[in-house]
């Protein structure tokens, strides 16, 4: 009687210190039943729409709708010891299975040693992790991203007849990814007629810190600035910011990644020449997959191997103002309503985009 009254009396303490550590590193749980299994979704960062407006809630659809599964989330606001927190966290609190976006690539390496430990498998989402063994990785050939942004900065200027060089905004230092977009674009850019001007990489994927970069840079390159090469749409609009603020004009030609709705508006105006659209649904609905299946102690298989895990790498394409309708138009990505808006009415109309 008092060994059981001792043991309901520990399992609330229990209780009482997880919802602590929960709500001290922004951890949030969905509300599936008491008895379902938790699996943990961490992400890195909240200065690219992706992972809140995408990523996230196909993750948690696809896991609600294979069971009763308790998504355990958390964005690590571009801090990698805020992610470990919030991995501590997720395994104290009983997750069968962690799925990791790593803000930092090599120190994640400790997250998925700690995962590992408990038997929990790790699967690596969209960012590799160096080090430790993972059950998984989800993610798209990044490299190849890269080619695409550069082989498109590059045709688009020959096309213009252009001259002058180009300046690099690349991704966070700490991400593998960023790495990779950065070599695939090199391969493009360094046998073309455009000189790289100077190179940055932006600190967690910094809007502000690629403005403030580039706004340095226009004083000291002024016009000779053909193209920016910026790695992503959140990068692209730091860019373009610091550019219409120091009002060079014309533009010089933009890229970016991850049809942002800022990004694909800008893309409709004009100010921003290219984007790339990743298949974020199949990505998460697949981790999503992938998880249940780990969760219950099933085996799982991926196209490649990548870091000795089964992987799969998703495609990718290239949108500019000629291929929206068919591309996130179509795929419901977005509404011609959401893109459309008043400010950009007449650009959408003269695009063709209806
Ligand atoms: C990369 C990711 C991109 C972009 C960027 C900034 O790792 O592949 O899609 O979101 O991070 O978060």
């Amino acid at each position: 009687m008092r060994g059981t009254r001792l043991k309901s009396r520990l399992v609330r303490l229990a209780a009482i210190a997880v919802v602590a550590i929960v709500a001290s590193t922004g951890l949030v749980a969905c509300t599936a039943g008491s008895d379902a299994v938790k699996i943990a979704l961490l992400l890195p960062e909240s200065k690219t729409a992706r992972y809140e407006a995408f990523d996230r809630p196909f993750f948690e659809k696809r896991v609600s709708e294979l069971g009763n599964y308790d998504v355990l989330y958390s964005n690590a606001d571009q801090d990698a010891a805020k992610q470990q927190s919030q991995a501590e966290a997720a395994l104290a609190s009983g997750v069968r299975v962690l799925v990791l976006d790593p803000v930092d690539s090599s120190a994640a390496a400790s997250i998925v040693a700690a995962a590992n430990a408990q038997g929990v498998p790790v699967i690596a989402y969209d960012r590799i992790v160096n080090g430790g063994k993972l059950a998984y990785y989800v993610s798209f050939d990044n490299r190849n991203i890269g080619e695409l942004q550069g082989k498109a900065l590059v045709a688009k200027l020959d096309a213009d007849g252009a001259s002058g060089g180009i300046l690099m905004v690349n991704g966070s230092p700490t991400d593998g990814n960023a790495g990779e977009f950065k070599s695939g674009a090199l391969s493009q850019i360094e046998p073309s007629n455009y000189p790289v001007l100077a190179d940055f990489d932006s600190p967690d994927w910094s809007p502000d810190k690629a403005q403030d970069w580039v706004a340095g840079q226009i004083v000291q390159f002024g016009g000779r600035i053909a193209g920016v090469y910026a790695a992503n749409d959140g990068t692209a609009g730091g860019a373009i910011a610091a550019l219409k603020a120091a009002n060079v004009s014309p533009l010089p030609i933009v890229t970016g990644q991850d049809a942002e709705l800022a990004g694909i508006q800008r893309i409709v105006s004009g100010d921003q020449y290219m984007t790339i659209y990743k298949a974020m649904k199949a990505q998460a609905t697949l981790a999503a997959e992938v998880a249940v299946k780990l969760a219950k102690g099933e085996p799982v298989t991926g196209d490649i191997e990548i870091n000795g895990a089964p992987a799969t790498l998703l495609s990718a394409v290239v949108v500019t103002v000629d291929n929206i309708m068919n591309t996130v138009v179509a795929d419901g990505i977005y509404t011609v309503a959401e893109i459309c808006t008043p400010e950009y009415a007449a650009a959408c109309a003269a695009a063709g985009i209806r």
